[in-house]
């Protein structure tokens, strides 16, 4: 078989086709008008692999290849590039003409040649701290990205103070201080229960790096600031060195096993490590924001479900529980430091869906709206079949927490759409605008895509400009906007 030809499964065909093509595409047609605020770059990450996996693994649409896209909005047109990751293991696969690591995040199943080596794809979040992008995945270090031309630089450890040998995908900015803060799990190595929790200053300068343990060795995708705390949800997706010794998956979930929210002071000591007990079995992979409410409590909205959403890990569980039956929800978790409580209370302040997005200077305060992708129960025909999970979101919605309905923009049957990025506006009053993905599908494998911008404020009216993108696209996972601004300022 040749290194190139893919297994005819899901993970390989119609939108999660593999593209694994560097190109640029120069002045792109604009339908529609682009708004001022807009200008600066949209980064997103996307997995692509360059060659077959020699071994079946149900993970495999998020181990492909990472690939960082830029979209760039300045000089009176819209550029396009796409470019791979040049990590470790994408060098050595190049190198070697075939894939040489196994299964996801199990490297007693690499070929020999590779014992030891970084195993990473930096495939999940383009983050942008300090004038640096930086191409995340939570099982390694991140790699620098030279935003202009999407070279990769090299792995990122913060000058070498970093011992944390992960970093998450999810850090979170604060606006005030612009401090990055961020954690890392199986910090000293797979199935460790370490956790590394880190504050890098507004210079990009690693400030503080202290270690707790989990509770378990858990599936820790993203966790949340508020202005004085730093929260680390703990979710019953765990690992077991015993298993990936045996060749076998690195996540299971487990249905019978609590939830747990850690909660220090975030300028404070992990002695000081409170542990607050969830319902058992649920799972969430993103969290919408956190906050401090008048009363001192601590807020958390996440999109949570009581199994792992990911069939692979369901599969690997012995579960098989449909996405209707999952019990999926916005759900606000209560924390209450001071009345001697040890669980979180939950209230559901909104629908299933994933991939929050908010304002960068929502996070961490007290907010009154942010963006949701969902399903559109109403509509026609199956959703599009694609990207990690098998099916693509068809729904954007607006969700207000001051009391004023949502907002829903609903596609087409055979169209579906990825993470927004949130641009803000410099117009007092005006909530910004959303830069999204769109895929159509137009036959079996055939798909077209393009942009869209949309009014935050007015998702519902549709898109106010589209840019066509003419090239096979794959899914990404997530995204980020900087501005020409920033941009400007790169390191
Ligand atoms: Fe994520």
């Amino acid at each position: 078989m040749s290194a190139r030809a893919f297994p005819n499964t899901p993970e390989f065909t119609g939108l999660n086709t593999p593209i694994s093509e560097e190109y640029e595409l120069e002045a792109l047609p604009v339908e529609g008008r682009i708004p001022e605020d807009v200008r600066g770059t949209f980064f997103r990450a996307v997995p692509d692999p360059a060659f077959a996996p020699y071994l079946e693994d149900g993970a495999a649409v998020i181990a492909g290849d990472g690939m960082v896209s830029a979209m760039h909005f300045g000089e009176g047109r819209v550029r396009f590039a796409m470019r791979y990751v040049q990590t470790e293991r994408h060098r050595r696969e190049v190198a070697a003409g075939r894939a040489l690591f196994g299964k996801y995040r199990n490297p007693f199943t690499d070929r020999p040649e590779v014992a030891g080596l970084d195993r990473t794809v930096a495939n999940t979040t383009p983050l942008w701290h300090a004038g640096r992008l930086l191409m995340t995945k939570e099982d390694g270090r991140p790699y620098q990205i030279d935003p202009r031309t999407l070279a990769t630089r090299g792995r990122h450890d913060f000058g070498g103070r970093l011992r944390s040998q992960t970093v998450t995908a999810h850090a979170r900015i604060d606006p005030s201080t612009g401090e990055l803060f961020f954690f890392g799990y199986e910090a000293d190595g797979i199935a460790s229960t370490k956790v590394a929790y880190c504050i890098a200053d507004r210079q990009g300068n690693l400030t503080r790096e202290q270690w707790f343990d989990a509770p378990y060795c858990a599936l820790m995708h993203d966790f949340t600031i508020t202005e004085n705390y730093a929260l680390f949800p703990v979710y019953p997706t765990t690992c077991e060195l015993s298993r990936l010794k045996a060749g076998g998956d690195h996540w299971v979930h487990e249905l019978s096993r609590d939830s747990w929210v850690g909660v220090m002071p975030r300028y404070g000591s992990v002695n000081e490590m409170r542990w607050f007990k969830g319902p058992a079995g649920v799972f969430c992979y993103h969290m919408m924001n956190a906050f401090e409410d008048k009363d001192g409590r601590l807020q958390l909205d996440q999109c949570l479900a009581n199994v792992n959403a990911f069939p692979f890990i369901q599969r690997a569980s012995g579960l098989d529980i449909a996405p209707e039956d999952t019990g999926a929800r916005l759900a606000r978790w209560s924390i209450d430091l001071t009345d001697g409580s040890e669980w979180v209370t939950e209230t559901v302040i909104g629908p299933p869906g994933d991939l929050p997005v908010i304002p960068a200077s929502s996070v961490g305060r007290p907010y009154t709206h942010g963006w949701l992708l969902t399903m559109n129960p109403e509509m026609q025909g199956p959703p599009v079949a694609g990207g990690p999970v098998g099916a693509m979101f068809n729904t954007l919605l607006r969700l207000d927490f001051t009391g004023r309905p949502p907002q829903a923009l609903a596609l087409p049957p055979g169209h579906c759409l990825s993470e927004p990025a949130h641009v803000p506006s410099s117009q007092s009053g005006h909530e910004g605008w959303l830069l999204t993905v769109v895929d159509r599908q137009t036959g079996e494998s055939d798909f077209t895509h393009a942009l869209w911008i949309l009014d935050a404020g007015n998702i519902a009216a549709g898109p106010i400009a589209r840019v066509p993108i003419a090239h096979r696209l794959r899914p990404q996972v997530h995204g980020w906007w900087v501005s020409a601004a920033e941009l400007a300022a790169a390191s």
